[in-house]
């Protein structure tokens, strides 16, 4: 069945029309062209198709777009603000935390939601958070390391705004 659902994507109000079996992924890619939302294993288990749904990492290629009705979508599309990339960009450009990057707006939304909801998360936390993002050809440790340099920015950007 065909209806008509309300998604804000990346600030913007968009009003799509959609079959209930449609993927996320696929609404997202084919009729809004967002296509940093990669297509891996389509079973929920690599992460490259990694969207933020009010806030939280969610797999998109096993989430049917017609029960998101109302929801807040955010693309890797959507993080940087004109030129300025976002903190966790840039980290993970000084830290060279990808080689292909097939998997990185992925992790870098994954890395966003993580230090939102656990800003102190230690190592083990964050391997645990990032358990569903796979990396099949940077080193982990470099993706780490980019976690802890986007939290500094993120501590050092909140310190800024509060004094
Ligand atoms: S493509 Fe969705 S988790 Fe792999
Ligand atoms: S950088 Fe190639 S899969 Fe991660």
């Amino acid at each position: 069945m065909k209806r008509t659902i309300t998604l804000t994507v990346n600030g913007t109000e968009r009003q799509l029309t959609v079959e209930d079996h449609w993927l996320l992924s696929d609404v997202l890619r084919e009729q809004l062209k967002l296509y940093g939302v990669r297509e891996g294993c389509g079973t929920a288990v690599c992460g490259s198709c990694t969207v933020l749904v009010n806030g939280a990492p969610i797999a998109s290629c096993l989430t049917l777009a017609a029960r998101l009705d109302g929801a807040r979508i955010e693309t890797i599309e959507g993080l940087s603000q004109g030129p300025r990339l976002h903190p966790v960009q840039e980290a993970f450009l000084e830290e060279r935390a990808f080689q292909c990057g097939y998997c990185t707006p992925g992790y870098i939304l994954a890395v966003k939601a993580l230090l939102e909801e656990l800003p102190d998360a230690d190592e083990e936390e964050t391997k645990h958070y990032l358990a569903g993002n796979y990396c099949r050809c940077a080193g982990y440790q470099d993706i780490l390391r980019a976690v802890g340099s986007a939290r500094l920015k993120l501590a050092q950007q909140r310190a800024a705004t509060t004094s």
